[in-house]
Protein backbone atom coordinates (compact mmCIF):
# COMPACT_ATOMS: atom_id res chain seq x y z
CA UNK A 1 0.00 0.00 0.00
CA UNK A 2 1.28 3.72 -0.92
CA UNK A 3 0.52 5.75 2.43
CA UNK A 4 -0.17 9.06 0.89
CA UNK A 5 -0.47 11.92 4.27
CA UNK A 6 -1.97 15.38 3.28
CA UNK A 7 -3.46 18.26 5.68
CA UNK A 8 -6.82 18.48 4.60
CA UNK A 9 -9.98 17.27 3.04
CA UNK A 10 -9.31 19.79 0.32
CA UNK A 11 -5.65 18.59 -0.33
CA UNK A 12 -7.16 15.02 -0.07
CA UNK A 13 -9.70 15.87 -2.76
CA UNK A 14 -7.73 17.84 -4.85
CA UNK A 15 -4.76 14.69 -5.10
CA UNK A 16 -7.59 12.05 -5.96
CA UNK A 17 -8.82 14.08 -8.69
CA UNK A 18 -5.47 14.22 -10.21
CA UNK A 19 -4.81 11.36 -10.52
CA UNK A 20 -7.91 10.06 -12.04
CA UNK A 21 -7.42 13.02 -14.37
CA UNK A 22 -4.30 11.50 -15.64
CA UNK A 23 -5.41 8.23 -15.60
CA UNK A 24 -8.05 9.45 -18.43
CA UNK A 25 -5.43 12.29 -19.76
CA UNK A 26 -2.73 8.95 -20.75
CA UNK A 27 -5.69 6.55 -21.60
CA UNK A 28 -8.78 8.18 -22.79
CA UNK A 29 -10.59 4.35 -23.02
CA UNK A 30 -10.44 4.15 -18.99
CA UNK A 31 -12.34 2.43 -16.91
CA UNK A 32 -13.35 3.93 -14.02
CA UNK A 33 -14.58 2.04 -10.67
CA UNK A 34 -16.52 4.80 -8.57
CA UNK A 35 -17.62 5.40 -4.97
CA UNK A 36 -20.44 7.78 -3.82
CA UNK A 37 -20.84 9.13 0.75
CA UNK A 38 -19.70 11.99 1.53
CA UNK A 39 -15.90 11.70 1.13
CA UNK A 40 -15.45 11.95 -2.75
CA UNK A 41 -17.84 15.00 -2.99
CA UNK A 42 -14.98 16.83 -2.97
CA UNK A 43 -12.58 14.84 -5.55
CA UNK A 44 -15.77 15.24 -7.60
CA UNK A 45 -15.75 18.95 -7.78
CA UNK A 46 -12.10 19.03 -8.29
CA UNK A 47 -12.49 16.62 -11.17
CA UNK A 48 -15.66 18.69 -12.84
CA UNK A 49 -13.12 21.51 -12.64
CA UNK A 50 -10.26 20.24 -14.37
CA UNK A 51 -12.87 19.19 -16.82
CA UNK A 52 -13.68 23.08 -17.23
CA UNK A 53 -10.60 24.58 -16.87
CA UNK A 54 -8.33 22.02 -18.78
CA UNK A 55 -10.51 20.07 -20.60
CA UNK A 56 -10.11 17.01 -19.33
CA UNK A 57 -11.98 14.62 -21.67
CA UNK A 58 -14.37 12.06 -20.77
CA UNK A 59 -15.96 11.17 -23.84
CA UNK A 60 -14.42 7.57 -24.21
CA UNK A 61 -14.19 6.60 -20.39
CA UNK A 62 -16.53 4.67 -18.97
CA UNK A 63 -17.65 4.14 -15.26
CA UNK A 64 -18.93 1.51 -13.31
CA UNK A 65 -20.39 2.23 -9.27
CA UNK A 66 -19.62 0.27 -6.11
CA UNK A 67 -22.82 -0.23 -4.96
CA UNK A 68 -26.47 0.87 -5.06
CA UNK A 69 -29.50 0.59 -2.48
CA UNK A 70 -32.02 -2.06 -2.76
CA UNK A 71 -35.52 -0.88 -3.59
CA UNK A 72 -34.41 2.40 -4.47
CA UNK A 73 -34.96 3.44 -7.66
CA UNK A 74 -32.61 5.32 -10.41
CA UNK A 75 -34.91 8.46 -9.53
CA UNK A 76 -35.37 8.38 -6.43
CA UNK A 77 -33.41 11.78 -4.75
CA UNK A 78 -31.31 9.16 -1.91
CA UNK A 79 -30.32 6.90 -4.64
CA UNK A 80 -26.80 6.75 -5.66
CA UNK A 81 -27.77 6.94 -9.35
CA UNK A 82 -28.95 10.49 -8.53
CA UNK A 83 -26.14 10.32 -6.37
CA UNK A 84 -23.57 10.65 -9.09
CA UNK A 85 -25.41 12.72 -11.46
CA UNK A 86 -25.83 15.63 -9.18
CA UNK A 87 -22.02 15.47 -8.24
CA UNK A 88 -20.36 14.01 -11.05
CA UNK A 89 -22.11 12.91 -14.19
CA UNK A 90 -24.40 15.91 -15.31
CA UNK A 91 -21.58 18.18 -15.53
CA UNK A 92 -18.67 16.47 -17.10
CA UNK A 93 -18.83 14.73 -21.12
CA UNK A 94 -18.86 10.77 -19.58
CA UNK A 95 -21.80 9.86 -22.45
CA UNK A 96 -24.57 8.20 -20.07
CA UNK A 97 -24.80 4.95 -21.73
CA UNK A 98 -20.89 4.61 -20.34
CA UNK A 99 -21.86 5.61 -16.77
CA UNK A 100 -22.96 2.23 -14.80
CA UNK A 101 -25.07 2.26 -11.17
CA UNK A 102 -26.52 -1.47 -10.17
CA UNK A 103 -30.11 -1.02 -10.22
CA UNK A 104 -31.35 -1.82 -7.02
CA UNK A 105 -34.72 -2.15 -7.93
CA UNK A 106 -34.79 -4.89 -10.63
CA UNK A 107 -37.07 -7.66 -10.32
CA UNK A 108 -34.58 -9.98 -10.29
CA UNK A 109 -31.50 -8.97 -8.06
CA UNK A 110 -29.23 -11.92 -8.22
CA UNK A 111 -29.73 -11.73 -12.28
CA UNK A 112 -28.68 -7.94 -11.83
CA UNK A 113 -25.94 -9.03 -9.68
CA UNK A 114 -24.88 -11.30 -12.91
CA UNK A 115 -25.34 -8.79 -15.11
CA UNK A 116 -23.35 -6.07 -13.59
CA UNK A 117 -20.20 -8.41 -13.29
CA UNK A 118 -20.49 -9.31 -16.48
CA UNK A 119 -20.65 -5.62 -17.84
CA UNK A 120 -17.48 -5.00 -15.98
CA UNK A 121 -15.87 -8.14 -17.78
CA UNK A 122 -17.02 -6.97 -21.16
CA UNK A 123 -15.82 -3.72 -20.36
CA UNK A 124 -12.21 -5.30 -19.98
CA UNK A 125 -12.52 -4.40 -15.99
CA UNK A 126 -11.79 -1.62 -14.10
CA UNK A 127 -8.74 0.27 -14.61
CA UNK A 128 -8.88 2.36 -11.27
CA UNK A 129 -11.46 2.02 -8.41
CA UNK A 130 -11.88 4.65 -6.08
CA UNK A 131 -13.16 3.78 -2.62
CA UNK A 132 -13.76 5.41 0.36
CA UNK A 133 -14.10 3.34 3.68
CA UNK A 134 -16.83 2.84 6.48
CA UNK A 135 -16.13 3.93 10.24
CA UNK A 136 -15.82 -0.20 10.39
CA UNK A 137 -13.94 -0.84 8.36
CA UNK A 138 -16.31 -1.51 5.34
CA UNK A 139 -15.78 -0.61 1.31
CA UNK A 140 -18.27 -0.67 -1.18
CA UNK A 141 -21.14 -2.24 0.81
CA UNK A 142 -18.85 -4.97 2.03
CA UNK A 143 -19.07 -5.05 5.86
CA UNK A 144 -17.32 -7.14 8.61
CA UNK A 145 -17.11 -10.76 7.85
CA UNK A 146 -17.63 -10.87 3.70
CA UNK A 147 -15.16 -13.09 2.14
CA UNK A 148 -12.34 -12.25 -0.20
CA UNK A 149 -13.81 -13.56 -3.14
CA UNK A 150 -17.33 -11.94 -2.99
CA UNK A 151 -18.36 -10.54 -6.31
CA UNK A 152 -21.33 -8.25 -7.01
CA UNK A 153 -24.55 -9.49 -4.53
CA UNK A 154 -27.04 -8.11 -2.53
CA UNK A 155 -25.74 -7.28 1.10
CA UNK A 156 -27.29 -6.89 4.58
CA UNK A 157 -26.12 -3.42 5.54
CA UNK A 158 -24.84 -3.36 9.55
CA UNK A 159 -26.59 -1.03 12.39
CA UNK A 160 -23.54 1.48 12.06
CA UNK A 161 -24.00 1.60 8.30
CA UNK A 162 -27.75 2.52 8.39
CA UNK A 163 -26.82 4.99 11.39
CA UNK A 164 -23.76 6.34 9.28
CA UNK A 165 -26.29 6.97 6.35
CA UNK A 166 -29.41 8.31 7.82
CA UNK A 167 -28.23 11.39 8.00
CA UNK A 168 -29.06 11.83 4.35
CA UNK A 169 -32.64 10.38 5.03
CA UNK A 170 -35.34 11.77 6.28
CA UNK A 171 -35.55 9.38 9.42
CA UNK A 172 -33.43 6.40 10.15
CA UNK A 173 -36.34 4.15 9.10
CA UNK A 174 -36.07 5.46 5.51
CA UNK A 175 -32.71 3.81 4.81
CA UNK A 176 -33.19 0.87 3.07
CA UNK A 177 -31.22 -2.27 5.22
CA UNK A 178 -29.97 -3.82 2.04
CA UNK A 179 -27.72 -2.83 -1.13
CA UNK A 180 -25.94 -4.30 -4.17
CA UNK A 181 -22.71 -4.16 -4.14
CA UNK A 182 -19.53 -5.17 -5.86
CA UNK A 183 -17.65 -7.76 -3.29
CA UNK A 184 -14.20 -7.85 -2.34
CA UNK A 185 -13.23 -9.53 -5.20
CA UNK A 186 -14.53 -7.67 -7.81
CA UNK A 187 -12.89 -4.74 -6.12
CA UNK A 188 -9.22 -6.53 -6.09
CA UNK A 189 -10.01 -6.76 -9.57
CA UNK A 190 -9.55 -3.64 -10.61
CA UNK A 191 -6.24 -2.83 -12.05
CA UNK A 192 -5.48 0.23 -9.64
CA UNK A 193 -7.39 0.94 -6.24
CA UNK A 194 -7.30 4.61 -4.73
CA UNK A 195 -8.96 4.63 -1.41
CA UNK A 196 -10.00 7.95 0.31
CA UNK A 197 -10.31 8.76 4.15
CA UNK A 198 -10.95 12.30 6.13
CA UNK A 199 -11.33 13.11 9.60
CA UNK A 200 -11.03 11.27 12.80
CA UNK A 201 -13.96 9.26 12.59
CA UNK A 202 -11.69 7.38 10.21
CA UNK A 203 -8.85 7.26 12.38
CA UNK A 204 -9.59 3.44 13.88
CA UNK A 205 -10.49 1.90 10.64
CA UNK A 206 -7.37 3.41 8.33
CA UNK A 207 -5.10 2.15 11.33
CA UNK A 208 -6.38 -1.38 10.48
CA UNK A 209 -6.39 -1.20 7.34
CA UNK A 210 -3.20 -0.31 7.32
CA UNK A 211 -1.24 -1.58 10.23
CA UNK A 212 -3.64 -4.59 10.77
CA UNK A 213 -3.05 -8.45 9.75
CA UNK A 214 -5.51 -8.63 6.70
CA UNK A 215 -8.75 -10.13 7.72
CA UNK A 216 -12.68 -10.04 6.37
CA UNK A 217 -13.37 -8.56 9.71
CA UNK A 218 -11.80 -5.29 8.26
CA UNK A 219 -12.67 -5.69 4.56
CA UNK A 220 -10.63 -2.52 3.92
CA UNK A 221 -7.41 -4.62 5.30
CA UNK A 222 -8.00 -6.82 2.22
CA UNK A 223 -6.67 -4.60 0.02
CA UNK A 224 -3.02 -5.38 1.47
CA UNK A 225 -3.44 -8.35 -1.44
CA UNK A 226 -3.91 -6.50 -3.83
CA UNK A 227 -0.18 -4.74 -5.93
CA UNK A 228 -1.45 -1.33 -6.19
CA UNK A 229 -3.30 0.83 -4.32
CA UNK A 230 -3.33 4.52 -3.15
CA UNK A 231 -4.10 5.48 0.00
CA UNK A 232 -5.14 8.88 0.50
CA UNK A 233 -5.92 10.30 4.15
CA UNK A 234 -5.71 13.51 5.82
CA UNK A 235 -3.76 14.17 9.30
CA UNK A 236 -7.10 13.54 11.12
CA UNK A 237 -7.68 10.28 9.60
CA UNK A 238 -4.06 9.19 10.09
CA UNK A 239 -3.72 10.13 13.54
CA UNK A 240 -3.96 6.69 14.88
CA UNK A 241 -1.06 5.27 12.81
CA UNK A 242 2.28 4.53 14.34
C1 LIG B 1 -20.02 4.36 -1.21
C2 LIG B 1 -19.50 3.20 -0.49
C3 LIG B 1 -19.14 3.22 0.97
C4 LIG B 1 -18.57 4.57 1.45
C5 LIG B 1 -18.30 4.51 2.94
C6 LIG B 1 -17.81 5.84 3.49
O1 LIG B 1 -20.25 4.03 -2.56
O2 LIG B 1 -19.39 2.19 -1.10
O3 LIG B 1 -18.19 2.22 1.22
O4 LIG B 1 -17.39 4.85 0.75
O5 LIG B 1 -19.46 4.14 3.62
O6 LIG B 1 -18.83 6.78 3.38
P1 LIG B 1 -18.57 8.33 3.63
O7 LIG B 1 -17.67 8.79 2.56
O8 LIG B 1 -19.93 8.96 3.54
O9 LIG B 1 -17.96 8.44 4.99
Amino acid sequence: MKLVIVKDYQEMSRKAAELLASEVKQHPQTVLGLATGGTPVGMYRELIKLHEDEGIDFSQAQSFNLDEYVGLSSAHPQSYRAYMQENLFQHINLPADKTHVPTGDAVDLDKECARYEEAIREAGGIDIQVLGIGNNGHIGFNEPGSSAESTTRVVQLTESTIEANARYFASVEEVPTQAVSMGIKTILGAKKVVLLASGEAKAQAVRLMVEGEPTADVPASLLQLHPDVTVIVDEAAASQLT
